[in-house]
């Protein structure tokens, strides 16, 4: 409900902060926010006003970096693709993302989920590497071609699927959804020449044979990639690649 001035109303808050040498402590703020207000603008403004302490990473504010992942009344979620409005209620919960190590507040490392993404190979492969490197024109491709691995490339890295995968919170070196998508995204594009490569990276028990299906990282994944799926799929690609028993 809108009260207040213009429009606006005021709701609280609460960061669970993380300070490396203390660790974790809660902090309610009261803020201003109108029917458009994102979680990231609440924090935004937070920081400019009353705490300049917070530690909150972003950068496009609009749902194309992937930087602002966080847990925002118990699923992760972009901040900046975060209307307040919608989330209800006059009490906002904000939560650094799980499964990621912390670094300060609502800042994760995101060192091994990059590491991860880099094990997969996730680039065009060409048998040929003389070629790839000196190809005298574009690898073409038919638009159905583009239709098999396009819902997979739209991934930004924000982590939101490895912070909601239950996988992950038991076995961090659990390659995760983020890696496996991408590994299958690469694998069913028509120009590429490295299925092989990327088979021997996920064919494994921190690969594919851990994922047990929760089907959490489709839900909360804000660009439709659809981790849980390309997983399932990859698991056949590695199937048919080993031949018959
Ligand atoms: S698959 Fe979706 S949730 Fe996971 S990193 Fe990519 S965009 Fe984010
Ligand atoms: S700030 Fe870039 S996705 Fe939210």
């Amino acid at each position: 409900m809108q009260g207040g001035n213009g429009g606006t109303r005021k709701v609280r808050v609460r960061v669970k902060r993380y300070d490396p040498e203390k660790g974790f402590y809660t902090r309610e703020y009261e803020v201003e926010v109108d029917k458009y207000s994102t979680v990231l603008d609440a924090l935004l403004s937070i920081i400019e006003s009353q705490d300049r302490t917070l530690a909150v990473r972003y950068s496009c504010r609009m749902g194309i970096c992937g930087s602002c992942g966080m847990v925002i009344n118990g699923v992760p979620r972009l901040a900046c693709e975060t209307n307040v409005a919608s989330l209800g209620g006059d009490v906002v919960e904000v939560e650094p993302m799980y499964n990621f190590p912390l670094v300060r507040d609502l800042v994760t490392s995101m060192d091994s989920f990059f590491e991860h993404h880099r094990r997969v190979k996730p680039f065009l492969i060409r048998r040929d590497e003389e070629e790839q490197f000196r190809a005298e024109r574009e690898y073409m491709q038919r638009p159905e071609e583009v239709d098999e691995y396009l819902t997979f490339s739209y991934c930004i890295m924000c982590g939101l699927c490895v912070a909601a995968c239950p996988v992950v919170s038991e076995k961090p070196s659990f390659l995760g959804p983020q890696a496996l998508a991408q590994a299958y995204r690469w694998s069913i594009d028509s120009r590429d020449e490295g299925a092989v490569l990327r088979i021997e990276a996920v064919d494994d028990f921190d690969g594919v044979w851990s994922c047990e299906f929760a089907g959490s990282c489709s839900k909360v994944c804000p660009k439709g990639v659809d981790p849980a799926l390309a997983i399932q799929a990859l698991k056949m690609q590695v199937v048919r690649a080993r031949g018959p028993l």
